[in-house]
């Protein structure tokens, strides 16, 4: 029996989450006329997309050539081999016509000369098949693009009829015993009534979980709810080891400095003030991939070249750009760096350092955006009525690490994708199923035990054990013992959460109980990441292991896939797919091109 009443409401589609890929999926899903409800805790302009800087990556060629099977080549190279080669694929070859259908949305993009769409360059994106100079291949809307796709997405949105439910909190999924996703319980924060959805399809794009870190870029509210709902569904998470360190945070607040500064002509210095990329990565230098980039400068800071009071921060400087270009393009960070940092960028270097940025792993899906349950018989095995786009979901595109401003592109080309197919498995026509109660009484159940928990550990305290958990033991540098011991320390304190204390008993505006329920999400994620990074012998993209320097790709070219057991790791694996979706006759990429190597800059 239900402890709570509540309203049921019915649609087609429901989308969980109102960033980029969330209100592209909406977009799509109610263009075609599919009843479509997007779900989302944050007032849609307000979700973390909102916050990206530099850019959304497309071989457009409006700045010199270039064409999407060297966007592909990077994409996989990026990946350290690590992606799967037909999501890479569609990437690639949407990415030109999802940018275009965003400048016809109406999203004002940056102009050239004669009025096409601007590009800058970005870290890992090359011409010629990595044989080439930098590419200048990410379109910009100054350094605001994530805040001008959210703001037209969602005015496109409301144009097509879809219905949004504003700062509703999803509690959990609605799972038949035989795996079917039925639709979802939520909590309205404003005025604490329940709210169940039933829907033919339900859409997670609930974003990364970059706040089970101490610093990260990621607004507060990245707290992988999608990841937590679905680890409560019994269902495993994929590649979870590989967590982004963007190497531009600024120094203390962890604040985005975008990779658009470099592409801009920035570069960054040591405390001799050697430009010292150039060392380690001849050709690209500062415009090589992140995951490398954020080494070099942490083995900089290691050797005793780091600069500050503590030697502890890396300088990036742009006072040698003009002013008029720095306020044109990069008028964002240039405010960020005054306010966050006390720096004029026209005059001074700003500090910066490595900081969680992205969350390569994720929900498994296919390239459709279906989540995947695999199973030693079916390794591709989907999820009825379960999809997951964004950064919440692993298609996966970015392997192992993921390149600059393949992020948004990421986003808007899975977004549009989920509704492609939506269009085609949803039956407009059929009646919305009968709701399994037992499931929608274990999701009041669950709330209300927190509700009402009698432990003595506040959340806070528990989340900041977690951060600073993760932020040591899980870092850019991994080790077998900081591994073996984090993965300890997380366990005892996932334990805890049984012992949590929620002060606040009431259902409106009640913060301390949703962090609460935030943080059983950030949880399964947190634990999820340290556990695979743990068993996984070797080093790749962004998971650099002290004790295992090299790529090892007999034994661990494949997913790891984390279900989670109580407040244990169940691990297993899943092939990478090595197939493409076209072959050299139908224009696609030679697969000689794209077979492992080693990946220099
Ligand atoms: O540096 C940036 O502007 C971030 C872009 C991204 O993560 O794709």
């Amino acid at each position: 029996m239900t402890s709570y009443s509540y309203e049921t409401h019915e649609y087609d589609v429901v989308v969980v989450g109102a960033g980029g890929a969330g209100l592209r999926a909406t977009l799509g899903m109610a263009e075609q006329g599919l009843r479509t409800a997007c779900i989302t805790k944050v007032f849609p302009t307000r979700s973390h997309t909102v916050a990206a800087q530099g850019g959304i990556a497309a071989s457009l060629s409006n700045m010199g050539p270039d064409n999407w099977q060297w966007h592909m080549y990077d994409t996989v190279k990026g990946s350290d081999w690590l992606g799967d080669t037909d999501a890479m694929e569609y990437l690639a070859r949407e990415a030109p016509k999802a940018v275009y259908e965003l400048e016809h949305y109406g999203v004002p993009f940056s102009r050239t000369e004669e009025g096409k769409i601007y590009q800058r360059p970005f870290g890992g994106h090359t011409t010629d098949f990595g044989e080439g100079p930098a590419v200048q291949r990410t379109c910009a809307a100054a350094d605001r693009t994530g805040h001008a796709i959210l703001h037209t997405l969602y005015g496109q949105s409301l144009k097509n009829n879809a219905e949004f439910y504003i700062e509703y909190f999803a509690i959990d999924l609605i799972m038949t015993d035989d795996g079917v996703c039925q639709g979802v319980v939520c909590w309205k924060l404003d005025d604490g009534t329940m709210h169940v959805f039933n829907a033919k399809m339900v859409v997670l794009a609930t974003g990364g979980y970059g706040r089970a870190y101490f610093s990260a870029t990621s607004a507060h509210t990245c707290t992988g709810d999608g990841g937590g709902m679905v680890a409560r569904a019994g269902l495993p998470l994929q590649d979870m080891e590989f967590v982004q360190f963007h190497p531009t945070g600024i120094y203390g607040s962890g604040c985005l400095i975008t990779e658009g500064a470099r592409g801009e002509g920035g570069y960054l210095t040591n405390s001799e003030g050697q430009r010292f990329m150039e060392r380690y990565a001849p050709n690209y230098k500062d415009l090589a991939p992140r995951d490398y980039v954020s080494r070099c400068m942490t083995m900089e800071i290691r050797d005793g070249r780091g600069v500050g009071a503590e030697a502890d921060h890396i300088h990036l400087n742009l006072s040698h750009l003009p002013p008029e270009a720095l306020a044109e393009r990069l008028p964002g960070i240039s405010e960020s760096a005054k306010i966050f940092a006390g720096v004029d960028v026209t005059k001074e270097p700003i500090p910066v350092l490595p900081t969680v940025h992205y969350n390569m792993g994720g929900i498994p899906t296919n390239y459709w955006g279906e989540v995947l349950n695999p199973t030693p018989m079916d390794q591709n095995k989907v999820v009825p009525g379960l999809m997951a786009v964004g950064e919440a979901g692993c298609a996966s595109v970015h392997g192992a690490n993921r390149l600059g401003s393949n992020s948004l592109i990421d986003l808007v080309v899975f977004g549009r994708a989920s509704a492609i197919r939506a269009g085609s498995v949803v039956d407009r026509e059929v009646p919305s199923m009968n709701l399994d109660t037992k499931q929608i009484d274990k999701a009041f159940g669950r709330f209300d035990g927190f509700r009402h928990s009698k432990g003595h550990t506040p959340t806070a305290e528990l989340r900041l054990e977690m951060q600073k958990t993760m932020q040591s033991d899980a870092a850019v540098f991994r080790a077998t013992d900081t591994l073996a011991h984090g993965f300890d320390k997380m366990k005892s304190i996932a334990q805890k959460e049984n012992d949590l204390k929620v002060t606040d008993k009431s259902l409106v505006w009640n913060s301390d109980l949703m962090e609460t329920l935030e943080l059983t999400n950030l949880l399964p994620n947190a634990l999820s990441t340290i556990a695979a990074a743990e068993a996984r012998k070797e080093s790749r993209g962004a998971h650099a292991h002290e004790d295992f320097s090299e790529r090892d790709d007999e034994n661990w070219r494949k997913h790891s896939l984390a279900s989670v057991m109580g407040h244990n790791i169940n691990l297993s694996y899943r092939s990478v797919i090595v197939d493409r979706l076209t072959d050299e006759s139908q224009g696609g990429i030679p697969l000689e091109r794209i077979a492992p190597k080693v990946r220099t800059f």
